[in-house]
């Protein structure tokens, strides 16, 4: 199995890799910034921002069974709606949702056997003020990963697909909502508490379960899925 993971400079998206790594897979790297040296690592460089070239990217892939995993994704400023600038909401739903789905469609177009996970959060389930582009565009990336299953299905095609919330994990994405202003953000406290109590999962045990998850028996019920649902 070859392995493409989106945004690998750091978090889960590393993690993921290094995991796949480890277990022996090629994995291929998409982002803006590299930090993995191995050999059955490629790394390739691209801000997914630009949508016209993560369309053209040529990933070089072979016809092993292809799992992408739609892990890069930001969280845009932090306010209000009423504070909030067209800048960041485009980045949000660019970088969240856009890449996540033309790199979805990129894949279908092979012939390869394929699973599609797109790693969404629980905000896009739950409303939490401040972070409505970031919401939203879970919610979005939720309902898309339904959508391309039904189509996969209309096609004839045995592919899988998750939209996996990771549950709160300690990467710079936490580290950046901690120093949020609270003017800006009234659920600061509690992202800080849950620090402070070390309630944070670790990156490493959260890509061991989105393996997990993936190694189970799949079924349409499983698309929208968190590794939380997962018993130790
Ligand atoms: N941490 C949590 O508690 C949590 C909870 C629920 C869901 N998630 C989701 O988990 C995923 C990974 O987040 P994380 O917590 O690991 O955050 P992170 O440490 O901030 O990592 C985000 C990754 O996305 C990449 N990225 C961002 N913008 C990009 C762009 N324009 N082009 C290419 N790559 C870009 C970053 O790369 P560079 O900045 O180096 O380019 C980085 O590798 C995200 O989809 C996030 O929404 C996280």
């Amino acid at each position: 199995m070859q392995v493409v993971i989106t945004g690998v400079s750091g978090g889960i998206g590393k993690a993921l890799a290094e995991y796949y790594l480890e277990k022996g897979n090629q994995v291929i790297g998409i982002g803006r910034n590299n930090t993995i040296d191995h050999d059955h690592f490629h790394f390739v460089t691209c801000d997914l921002r630009d949508l016209d070239k993560v369309k053209n990217l040529d990933l070089n892939l072979s016809d092993e069974p292809i799992l992408l995993i739609n892990n890069a994704g930001v969280l845009g400023k932090v306010r209000r709606t009423v504070d909030q600038d067209i800048e960041s909401l485009q980045e949000v739903f660019e970088v969240n949702v856009l890449a996540a789905m033309i790199m979805t469609g990129k894949m279908a177009a092979l012939e390869n056997q394929l699973t599609i996970v797109n790693i969404s959060s629980g905000a896009g389930k739950n409303p939490i003020p401040s972070w409505g582009a970031y919401c939203a565009s879970k919610a979005a990336l939720d309902m898309f990963s339904k959508v391309f299953y039904l189509e996969e299905q209309e096609r004839g095609r045995n592919t899988k697909v998750y939209s996996i919330a990771p549950g709160v994990v300690d990467t710079k994405m936490q580290t950046t909502i901690r120093a949020v202003d609270e003017e800006n953000f009234s659920q600061k406290q509690r992202f800080v508490d849950l620090k402070n109590m070390g309630q944070l999962s670790n990156v490493k045990e959260v890509a061991r379960k989105i393996h997990r998850m993936l190694s189970l028996a799949f079924n349409e019920e499983m698309i929208i899925c968190s590794v939380r649902d997962l018993v130790d």
